[in-house]
């Protein structure tokens, strides 16, 4: 293969990701989005593998080397996709992202302590790819690991609120601006170290003071973060595939957290500068909503025998409970009895972005009866019955009612609408904000405790 060949090979793979990207974005493509991403990623590292080898002095020696890192690699990704539960993977790919914020720390001191010749000109250019490399990589990888605890509940999802928290940060950027000057003019490495020490910093408080409710908008925050180090990496490896790839990952994932961000009513530019505007709400949820109804298996199943319209929205409880496969069953059933059902989904329900809709699909349930918030919300008056499957924060209207409510603002499913509401949940606890949902003491709603998915099998028995 001709360096001119590796150039090729790397314009097929950028091609490839572009598709796979663009497969992804659809229930009915995603299969083969993953698989072009696969074809893409294998080419890649083909490419890049034969180059390293035909580049080193010893290519005998650089091969064993990439393919012991890659069998340690491969081995512990193996893994853990295998091991990790689907409410696991935000912190996962959190904890992903800071290696990619490591990796271009490392890239970036590598190719200052490794750099040859350059002129005046091309010199100044490589030394700020190295500094941003690594103020990038260095604020990706403090922060992804703050999120990775916060999501694994390892430290409090609540915000850190350090007094001056904003001039903090706004002193981390000037001064990493007054040591690029310095580290341009002088070529020292000290200044490259006091930034990368900042950053660390930057990276660790920028996430630690964004509560536990922004933490999705954060994660995919970070995948941006962690696409542009990877694109710095790039620029300093001369590799033209990894500047595309980066960039592709980085603006993918803006657009998400700005969806996102859209979906849970939050400030993008709030969410980016750690927070700013959010003055750390709290909530005191001491309302007395009064009594609620619980339910039996047995009612919520003539509920259903005698409802026309039904709508299903799940939430987390519904992974946790490993019931997609049940709730498919019961609406399999309803439908073949001439029952209208339908499902809700919020853009922020479960854990991680398409959460449900991955669920669902494993379960086959058909694409198009499963709807987005914008698509059912205004059904929900014209339902008989909603069947809330372990969701709470979404189906909270609190969001719509209580403007003090830490949630207030959000786009909720607004399932109290319905004529009749079943909530399956094991208690009264509270979701993942941490706030009581007035929903549960509604007159037209009742509780089905348990787990979400003894409780739907037992509705199916009985049907
Ligand atoms: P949540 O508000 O988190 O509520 C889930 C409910 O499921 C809990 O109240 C819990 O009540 C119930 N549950 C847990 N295990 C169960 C089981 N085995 N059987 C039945 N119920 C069970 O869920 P949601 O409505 O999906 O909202 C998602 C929340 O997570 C939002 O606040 C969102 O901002 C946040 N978040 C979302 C993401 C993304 S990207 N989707 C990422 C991180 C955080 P019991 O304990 O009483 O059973």
């Amino acid at each position: 293969m001709t360096p001119s060949l590796v150039q090729a090979a790397y314009l097929v793979a950028a091609l490839l990701f572009v598709l796979s990207l663009a497969g992804l974005s659809r229930h009915e493509t995603a299969r083969r989005g993953n698989v072009l991403g696969i074809a893409g990623m294998t080419i890649a590292l083909a490419a890049t593998i034969w180059l390293a080898a035909a580049r080193a002095s010893d290519p005998g020696l650089t091969l064993a080397l990439i393919a012991a890192a890659m069998l340690v690699g491969a081995g512990v990704g193996l893994w853990r996709a295998r091991s990790v539960e689907m409410t696991g993977m935000p912190q996962l790919i959190a904890l992903l992202h800071s290696f990619v914020g490591v990796a271009a720390v490392l890239i970036a001191y590598n190719a200052y302590l490794s750099r040859g010749p350059l002129s005046g000109s091309e010199e100044t250019l490589h030394l700020v790819e190295v500094f941003l490399g690594s103020l990038i990589g260095a604020v990706t990888f403090t922060g992804s690991v703050v999120a990775a605890l916060k999501l694994s509940a390892r430290i409090p999802a609540n915000p850190v609120l350090l007094p001056h928290r904003h001039l903090l940060n706004l002193l981390a950027l000037v001064a990493s601006a007054a040591l690029l000057v310095w580290f341009v003019l002088s070529h020292d490495l000290l200044p490259l170290l006091l930034m990368t020490v900042i950053a660390l910093a930057f990276g660790w408080h920028l996430v630690a003071s964004i509560g536990g409710g922004d933490m999705p908008i954060v994660v995919s925050m970070l995948n941006s973060y962690s696409g542009w180090a990877a694109a710095a990496a790039g620029f300093l490896l001369g590799n033209d595939l990894l500047i595309i790839t980066g960039a592709l990952v980085g603006s993918s994932g803006a657009i998400l957290s700005y969806l996102m961000c859209q979906g849970m009513n939050r400030s993008f530019i709030s969410v980016i500068a750690g927070g700013f505007g959010s003055e750390g709400k709290t909530f005191e949820g001491d309302h007395d909503y009064g009594d609620y109804r619980e339910s039996t298996a047995a009612e919520v199943a003539a509920l259903l025998r005698n409802a026309r319209s039904v709508v299903i929205t799940p939430g987390y409880g519904m992974a946790v409970a490993r019931a997609q496969h049940p709730v498919a069953d019961l609406s399999a059933r309803l439908r073949a009895c001439g029952t209208d059902v339908r499902f809700g989904i919020h853009p922020v329900a479960g854990r991680l972005p398409g959460h449900m809709n991955v669920l669902l699909a494993e379960a086959r349930v058909p694409y198009d009866i499963v709807l987005g918030l914008d698509e059912i919300n205004d059904d929900f008056s014209q339902t008989d019955v909603v069947l809330v499957i372990g969701a709470n924060d979404t189906v909270n209207p609190a969001a719509v009612d209580e403007p003090g409510s830490p949630i207030a603002g959000m786009p909720v499913l607004q399932v109290w609408k319905a004529h009749d509401v079943v909530v399956l949940k094991r208690s009264m606890a509270s979701g993942y904000a941490g706030v009581q949902n007035p929903l549960f003491f509604r007159d037209n709603t009742r509780m089905l405790f348990g787990d979400a998915k003894d409780a739907v099998e037992a509705v199916v028995r009985l049907l």
